[in-house]
């Protein structure tokens, strides 16, 4: 069934829309004039250094900071403008992949997916939360986790039932900040591909936040440069990694 929403980006294509945005913490300059637009079923990647405001970037576009000035359009409609209600509808669209894990250290992970489908949508029947946790469980291939504790995992295993418990809730447009922060490279590299995996079988939009260059080349359909409260750069992997631009070079060897 057509839905409204989807009405609207097939309109345009465009998922998420952002122009001049800005943002400073009690006089600190964090976003000065970004503008992005993502599109359906695209993954943009944002690098930046620690610090520099991706975290706040992507915390604005689902309400959780406000912005100064400027528009945040998700599905057409101003962000900044959402209603408290508006604002809890918009996050079972948008999957927000937090820093670090999350997961409830005292819940199992069958607890700990059950969690968002309780809060989020009207509650379903005990069979039909069964099916949707194993459902989630197998898209991240840990469904013999489903009764351990979170201590029971390693670090790379609980960054994919953190996604699994974004994915449960079908979001359209998931956000990732920095999904393989603190993992080694083989399990970022499964990390990197299940986020390509979700992209194709979910047909979902994503921005995905990261300072691992092998993770963008993995992920990214197009990459963006964010510092000085602006977007530096713009390309797909190829073409920033092939830049003339001094500073651009730069960045992707300090990286
Ligand atoms: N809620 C907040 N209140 C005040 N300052 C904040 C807040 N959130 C972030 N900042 C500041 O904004 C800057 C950018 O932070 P952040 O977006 O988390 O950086 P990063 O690029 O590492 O994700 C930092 O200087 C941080 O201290
Ligand atoms: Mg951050």
């Amino acid at each position: 069934m057509a839905r409204k929403e989807d009405i609207l980006i097939s309109s345009n294509g465009i998922v998420i829309e952002i122009n001049h945005l800005k943002k400073y913490f009690n006089g600190l300059r964090v976003l000065e004039d970004v503008s992005l637009v993502l599109k359906k079923s695209e993954n943009i990647v944002v690098l930046g250094k620690s610090g520099i405001g991706k975290s706040v970037l992507i915390k604005c576009i689902v309400g959780l900071i406000q912005p100064d000035s400027g528009s945040l359009k998700v599905f057409g409609k101003e962000v900044t403008e959402m209603k408290p209600k508006e604002l809890n509808e918009l996050r079972t669209k948008v999957g927000f992949i937090f820093q670090g894990n999350a997961l409830y250290d005292s819940m199992t992970v069958r607890e700990n997916l059950e969690f968002p489908l309780r809060r989020n949508k009207a509650l379903k029947n005990s069979h039909e939360i069964e099916g949707l946790i194993v459902e989630a469980l197998e898209n991240v291939d840990l469904l013999d986790t489903i009764n351990k504790m979170p201590d029971e995992l390693s670090g790379g295993m609980k960054k994919r039932i953190g996604l699994a418990r974004t994915l449960i809730l079908k979001p359209e447009i998931i956000l990732y900040d920095e999904p393989t922060t603190g993992l080694d490279p083989l399990t970022s590299k499964e990390i990197s591909k299940l986020i390509l995996e979700v992209q194709t079988k979910y047909k979902a939009s994503s921005i995905i936040i990261t300072h691992d260059l092998n993770s963008a080349k993995i992920t990214s359909n197009r990459m963006l440069i964010l510092n000085e409260g602006v977007i530096k750069a713009r390309g797909t992997f190829e073409e920033l990694k092939n830049s003339e631009d001094k500073w651009v070079q730069s960045y992707l060897k300090i990286e």
